[in-house]
């Protein structure tokens, strides 16, 4: 509709998600389907000596049970996405008798009933030789790998840092996390011929096509991944996770339908998780703030079978400006399945440390932490030297001080105790993520009845997707949004990207902006009779020509054959050749910025919180949390601000809650279900406000849209810690901060 980009749309999906008429991957029926459960390795490392199945086989209704004696599973060339394929893992289960680590697929069984295959899971026997191993970065025996080519040098920081005035030289830990959307992993597959459907919750349907393409040695188009609807993705369900594979060739094997549904214990070993981190920051200063040397060390824990490294390091270098920036990145291997994506998987962590070190020197200087990074904002990336798109972090801090009352803050630690006694702490940090686009493909038919559909294999993991893309749509052809009608998550769609690295408003919004545009001025074309379509607009459902002549669209169409308009756009981010164009719309990765031939371009944010804390007790409730960002266009403020908020509360429960906790002896995680795994519930936060910057972006893409996605949990974390020295004078240097820590 007229002016439909910005308006506070109401959720397109809304009514089918509360009358359960949306299907998730598990809720798709197949005649005939036969069910799945795992079997799963309690050792850590080693390898399995001995199988006997017999007794899982004399289970009434089983039908098959896969150990890797009688798949001998095969990725047939496909490999893991850190090595340009789409597998979670380089390690695929089944394949051999190596136990790589805890929790480890070590059997399929498939079964007529969900209890028959899940009693026979429990009578698979396996013996097991069991080796030494590790799932901690700080064990002693655990090797560190430095990443050369992440490396960061600019002037001589070591120097500058020895000769300033005033420095910070801290370490912060952050922790293993697992994502926990409330939409368990689950796999369907049902082959037909030699054709085949899998029904799996998938933030990249044509890279899991693609991938399962290669797998199986069958063309991509006898392939149909279907993921319309998402309960939560956070990045875990990015990549193709083996159990899929295992489903799909059991399937095939059996000539039935499968379907896998892994229980929340499993969820913590059969699919990635955020991998632990250790930050060195050193920040040196003038005694005026100005900013002499920064330097970052930050290890990441990856897995002995993959490598993995998530740099916050060449995002924090491009915070600060600074003559001497120094950044090193390191990897520790450890007995664990292989860590991936998780919401701002190289920010998040980083950021923890580094801006809760720029509070520390903050104190250290005796000035305000707002003031302090006024005073070094970069006017150029600092690493590149290139100019931003647009970076409107200054204008974010002073609207968020003015909302949260940031000039009542008193800076002594404890000087906000209320009468009552109880610890009042105001903090904040910065937050920021890479607006990176992926090419992209769009269908846009404008029917005669009014009606136009959208078309696109982008996804919806309960961000609005479905929203926005219709309103890109319905601002192009003045149509109400209602009238848009919006297709995602299906490989028979116009390709869509990886809904990763916040990518898909930008890049497939641009698409869809591409295709309407086209639809628009075949309208136009269809009235002028000719390709001069200069001056001609749409009003209240006519075509208004320069002359002011007026022709109903719905006559215009039903003119056209079929009724309709339709057409489908390819498009591609700025400077992205067309060899990876072509790459990326055929499921491969294909990203390009966020540091472009011209520009640098990010998100924002400034997040503020207010912690109270009870003086005996020393719990912890962030009472309020302000975030004001600057994201480019805000296509929908109603979807961008609940994922926003979304994104500050998680960043509240990774300050004070999520740690999957390490069974050392064992080298498997111990807290594996929602009862040991702590994540915040609404009795954990106060007010969350969150406002976005009318930012006007012209480089990014046609729509003027950056990156809404990851940012939002960046700087929560730091905000909440600051805001916790703020209060009590302890500072936390590790998450997340528990009562014990407060003592
Ligand atoms: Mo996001 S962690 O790039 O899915």
């Amino acid at each position: 509709m007229d002016g439909s980009i910005g308006r506070p749309v109401v959720r397109r999906d809304a009514a089918a998600k509360a009358t359960g008429v949306a299907r998730y991957a598990a809720d798709f029926p197949h005649a005939d389907t036969a069910y799945a459960a795992i079997a799963t390795s309690p050792i850590a490392r080693g390898r399995m000596t001995r199988i006997d199945t017999a007794a899982a086989e004399a289970v009434p209704g089983v039908r098959l049970v896969l150990t890797h004696r009688s798949l001998n599973a095969t990725l047939n060339g496909e490999t893991f996405i850190m090595k340009g394929g789409h597998m979670q893992s380089s390690f695929m289960p089944l394949s051999s008798d190596q136990v790589h680590y805890a929790g480890q697929i070590v059997s399929l069984i498939v079964a007529d009933t969900q209890e028959a295959a899940e009693e026979a899971a429990r009578k698979v026997e396996i013996d097991y030789q069991a080796e030494h191993a590790s799932a901690a970065i700080d064990d002693p025996d655990r090797i560190e790998t430095r990443l050369a080519d992440k490396s960061i040098d600019k002037g001589d920081a070591e120097a500058a840092f020895d000769a300033a005035p005033v420095k910070i030289d801290a370490t912060y830990l952050t922790p293993a996390q697992h994502h926990n959307p409330i939409e368990l992993y689950a796999t369907s597959a049902v082959w037909r011929d030699d054709t085949l459907l899998v029904n799996v919750p998938s933030q990249w349907v044509v890279g899991t096509q693609a991938g399962l393409a290669t797998i199986f040695g069958i063309p991509m188009a006898d392939i149909k991944v279907e993921s319309p609807f998402v309960g939560g993705g956070f990045g875990g369900k990015a990549t193709i996770l083996p159990h899929t594979v295992l489903v799909a060739m059991a399937a095939r094997r059996l000539g039935r339908p499968v379907k896998l549904v892994v229980p929340r214990e499993a969820m913590f070993t059969v699919g990635s998780f955020r991998p632990a981190t250790r930050s060195r920051v050193r920040l040196a200063a003038e005694r005026d703030g100005t900013l002499t040397a920064v330097l970052h060390d930050e290890a990441g824990q990856t897995a002995a079978i993959d490598h993995i490294a998530f740099a916050g390091t060449a995002i924090t270098a491009r915070m600060y400006a600074s003559p001497n920036i120094r950044m090193r990145e390191t990897t520790i291997a450890t007995d664990v399945n292989t860590p991936g994506f998780q919401r701002a998987p190289a920010e998040a962590p980083g950021f923890f440390g580094f801006e809760s070190a720029v509070d520390e020197l903050a104190v250290a200087l005796a000035m305000d932490p707002i003031e302090l990074r006024i005073r070094n904002e970069p006017a150029r990336d600092p690493v590149s030297d290139l100019p931003w798109s647009s970076r409107s972090l200054v204008q974010c801090y002073r609207r968020g001080a003015e909302l949260f009352g940031w000039d009542r803050r008193t800076p002594g630690v404890g000087s906000m105790t209320a009468a009552d006694g109880t610890l009042i702490g105001w903090g904040c940090a910065t937050a920021t993520y890479p607006s990176a686009m992926a090419p992209s493909s769009a269908r846009v038919r404008l029917n005669a009845d009014g009606t136009c559909i959208v078309s696109c294999a982008a996804h919806d993991l309960g961000t609005g997707a479905y929203t926005v893309l219709g309103q890109v749509a319905a601002d192009v052809l003045h149509v109400s949004d209602e009238l848009v009608r919006v297709h995602l998550g299906d490989t028979t769609l116009p390709s869509g990207s990886m809904a990763g690295g916040s990518v898909t408003t930008g890049s497939s919004g641009s698409a869809v902006h591409m295709a309407a545009t086209a639809v628009r001025d075949r309208l136009f074309q269809a009235v002028s009779g000719s390709g001069d379509t200069a001056g001609f607009t749409i009003a209240d459902g006519h075509v208004v020509g320069p002359d002011g002549s007026r022709h109903r669209i719905a006559q215009v169409l039903g003119n056209s054959p079929g009724g309709f308009i339709e057409e489908t756009a390819n498009w591609k981010p700025t400077g992205m050749d067309d060899r990876s164009m072509r790459r990326g719309l055929a499921g491969g990765m294909a990203f390009a910025g966020p540091v472009t031939a011209t520009h640098v371009s990010h998100s924002f944010g400034a997040q503020f919180a207010e912690v109270r804390i009870d003086p005996l007790l020393r719990t912890v409730k962030v009472s309020r949390m302000v975030g004001v960002f600057a994201c480019g266009r805000i296509i929908n403020p109603r979807t961008a601000h609940s994922n926003l908020a979304g994104g500050m509360i998680w960043g509240a429960s990774f300050a004070l809650l999520e740690e999957t906790r390490v069974d050392r002896p064992r080298a498997r995680f111990a807290n594996t279900d929602l009862a040991g795994y702590h994540v915040s519930t609404n009795a954990d936060i106060g007010d969350v406000i969150v406002e976005t910057l009318d930012e006007h972006d012209t480089v990014v893409n046609a729509i003027g849209a950056k990156a809404v996605g990851e940012v939002s949990i960046v700087g929560m974390p730091a905000a909440i810690a600051n805001a916790i020295y703020h209060a009590t004078g302890i500072r936390v240097r590790k998450t997340p901060i528990l009562v014990e820590d407060l003592l």
